[in-house]
Formats: structure tokens, sequence, C-alpha cells
């Protein structure tokens, strides 16, 4: 377990007055494939807080005091990411995008109510991994965020670094309870594939709806994006083979300095509404 701070923060950031069809430097790609990872989050995220919280009352009752303060560090930030990302969702849906992955996420959760607790737990820490993983690349290369315009690039980048500083919560609480190595790797493989389908399903949707699908500039974006040099397939793939190990705990990647250096960088852009260390 870390002693990382995990506050709640009000960012200070007008997100009434939209953004442009193509916020990331004018790329279709580059915007469409942040715009369906956005659309993922409402629904997805109200899910990291429902499963983790169902485990507070028996960590309440013999758990580690801290660990029941994380859980409900966590949760908090977690709700302020699905506000934010439900207001970013309504200017798209005004730009005329449709979110296809809300209800197939939606119905997921509905059928996996009917696991145990800790499969849902497991899906939960999966998904953690990923946008752990994602903020990490996002925050170590600025490369990914220059082109942005804001104040879009203050979303991306906040939510970077609050899915860094609470990366090992849901996966404290699944050792906590026990959670298998087996497990843990089953519902990862599953969740790889469902993320990956999704992000593409409603990537695709996106760019054939800005009538950017069938070009040579949106597909020599995407390969660019995904497998050239500080690419998002270089960044993920050894951080999902890490997962792999019976010993992997996601603060084995430390990476508590990219978290330091959004604080200074971003300080007096967002509020501090309660101060949360473990
Ligand atoms: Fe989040
Ligand atoms: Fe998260």
């Amino acid at each position: 377990m870390d002693s990382n701070p995990m506050p709640l923060r009000r960012l200070d950031i007008d997100l009434e007055h939209g953004f442009a069809r193509r916020w990331n430097g004018n790329d279709a790609y580059a915007t469409q494939l942040y715009n369906a990872l956005s659309m993922m989050f409402p629904a997805g995220e109200q899910n990291f807080i429902d499963v983790t919280r169902e485990f507070l009352p028996l960590i309440e009752q013999s758990g580690p005091p801290a660990l029941a303060t994380a859980v409900r560090a966590f949760t908090a930030q977690e709700s302020t990411h699905r506000f934010v990302h439900s207001r970013y969702n309504e200017t798209l849906r005004e730009q005329g995008y449709r979110n296809l992955v809300e209800p197939l996420i939606r119905f997921r959760i509905r059928v996996s109510r009917r696991f145990a607790p800790l499969s849902r737990l497991a899906i939960v820490i999966a998904y953690e991994h990923f946008t752990a993983v994602l903020g990490d690349g996002f925050l170590r290369h600025p490369q990914w965020s220059e082109a942005m315009d804001e104040p879009l690039k203050t979303v991306w980048a906040w939510h970077a670094a609050e899915e860094t500083e609470h990366k090992s919560v849901a996966f404290d609480v699944y050792q906590w309870a026990g959670g298998t190595h087996l497990r843990r790797v089953f519902w990862f493989c599953y969740v790889s594939l469902i993320f990956t389908g999704d992000i593409l399903l409603q990537t695709t949707a996106l760019l054939w709806r800005d009538r950017a699908l069938v070009r040579f500039r949106t597909w020599h974006s995407a390969f660019r994006l995904w497998w050239g040099p500080q690419g998002l397939g270089r960044q993920i793939t050894p951080h999902w083979l890490a997962y792999l190990s019976p010993r992997f705990h996601p603060w084995n990647h430390d990476n508590r300095e990219l978290i330091d250096a959004w604080r200074s960088a971003y300080r007096g852009r967002y509020q501090v509404l309660q101060e949360t260390a473990r």
C-alpha cells in the first residue's frame, strides 16, 4: 500500500461554452480517440465506485483504517471525473455525435451483477490499470497533449494525474479481500478485449460522423499515435505484460514524480476541496 495523498479537487475550467470539433491539433483521429474514451467514463467510473464501495463495510469492520480512507478518497475522485466527463460528453452530443458504447457498458455491468464480488472487483482493477498506464503516458510524454486546446488539455491532465494518485486503491482492496492471481489475470484478458473493442467501435463511429474515416491522413495519424516514438502501443505493451506477474503491484512502477510535476504545473488551475491522505 502507498501513502499517496488523493485530494478531492474542483477544476477551475469552463466547459459550458463547448470546444472545437477538432480540439486536438485539428487532427481527427487524435480528437476522436480521446472523445471515445470520454464517452466510456461516466458509466464505467460509476461502476468502479459501486463495486469498490461494496467492500467498504467489510474493510471498516476488519480492515486497515487507511484502506477505508483510501476507498473514500478514490470514490470521491472518480465521482468528479464522472461529473466532468458527463459535461464534456454533452458537448459531443451537441456536436452531433452518438454514444454507442455507453449502452453496451451498462448492459455488461447488469450482467456482471451475477458474478462473484471479487470478479467484479478484478474487472475494476483491470480497467484501473489501463487508466493508470494511459495517465502515466499522458503525464510522461508532453507531445501527447501539446496540440490540445483548453480546457480539454487541463481536463485530461487532471484525470491522468488523479488516475495515477489512486491507481492502487482498488488493487489493494482486491488483495486485502483475498483475490487470487488467476482470477485477476483472467478478468484482465477479458477487459483487454472488451476495452479494445469498445475503443475501436466508438472511435470508428466518431470518425465516420466526422467524415474522416476514409482519409489517408486519419490513418497515418492513427499509426503515428499508436506506434510512433512514444506511441500508445509502446506505452501500453510493457505495462500490459507486467500485470501478468504474480508479484505485480501498481506502485512497483513508481511514477510519483509525474504527479508532483503535474501539481506544480497546474497549481492555480484547481481548488482542493478536501485533503485526503492515507
Ligand atoms: Fe477516473
Ligand atoms: Fe480511476
